[in-house]
């Protein structure tokens, strides 16, 4: 197999071939998913929850994303890594939106991602002409979670002209791909149509051109409260406990370690 380049994501919508997209932060997942055949891996601000334990994406910065990248980068063989762009680092300008990416872009990123519609397309047209390719995100954006009042499904009924002319803005500045996250099916379905350029999937149903998860999420790594539009398809968090509880047994019991893990 070959490196997965972002004009392949074009061919797999004009196949009709739809694709999976999972986030990873450090170098095991991304050498298991890289394995696997997952073709976008995304370095995504939801690092701040599910690495740093932030309640929200707001807090994490550039710094603490950039080890995450390298480490991921590093790891992969065929997928595209994309990064997300976090909070504070690219909504002033796009001046500073070049800045942060070209700072991703040293770290070995391939792509970056960041939030919001047509108001940021003069973000993206920059990006784009720096030859960083850029995946937008629109429908619920969770830098924006106070702005929107919460987490809400979006471009239901009538406002799902609005999120159109949005993801008509982001592929006309030249983006690469959309993600479109917690959206109306129907909304999802008919932006996917008039697009060019392919939509990726959380919560916007199953008509989008890809489709990704947050790999905690989808792997049970997770505990508490777990969205209606992911799917587990793992217990990790179950199979961690399981081995931590194992090996303070042993220790415990002077079961380990056994000869054979020691030398004579
Ligand atoms: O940060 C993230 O995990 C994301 C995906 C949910 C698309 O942006
Ligand atoms: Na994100």
């Amino acid at each position: 197999r070959r490196r997965v380049r972002t004009h392949h994501l074009r061919e797999y919508k004009q196949r009709g071939e739809p694709w999976p997209m999972l986030t990873s932060y450090d170098t095991y997942t991304a050498r298991i998913f890289d394995q696997a055949g997952i073709p976008v891996l995304l370095v995504g601000d939801s690092a701040a929850n599910n690495v740093y334990g932030y309640e929200s994406s707001l807090p994490i910065t550039v710094e603490e994303m950039l080890p995450l990248v390298r480490a991921v980068v590093g790891a992969v063989e065929h997928a595209l890594v994309v990064v997300d762009l976090p909070f504070g680092s690219y909504q002033a300008s796009p001046e500073e939106a070049v800045h942060t990416a070209v700072r991703f872009m040293k770290a070995g990123a391939h792509a970056v991602k960041l939030e919001g519609g047509a108001r940021y397309a003069a973000h993206v047209d920059a990006l784009v002409a720096a030859g960083i390719p850029v995946m937008g995100h629109i429908g619920f954006t969770p830098q924006s979670e106070h702005g929107l009042g919460g987490y809400r499904v979006q471009a239901r009924g009538d406002r799902a002209e609005e999120l159109l002319a949005d993801a008509r803005a982001l592929q006309d500045a030249g983006a690469f791909a959309v993600v479109l996250e917690m959206v109306s099916a129907a909304a999802a379905k008919r932006v996917t149509a008039e697009l060019a350029i392919p939509t990726v999937g959380i919560g916007a149903g199953p008509d989008c051109d890809g489709q990704v998860l947050v790999w905690t999420d989808m792997a049970g790594l997770n505990t508490g409260h777990t969205a209606r539009f992911v799917k587990r398809y793992a217990e990790l968090g179950d199979i961690l406990a399981r081995a931590a509880d194992s090996f303070a047994t042993e220790v415990r019991d002077g079961k380990f370690p056994a000869p054979e893990h020691s030398f004579d």
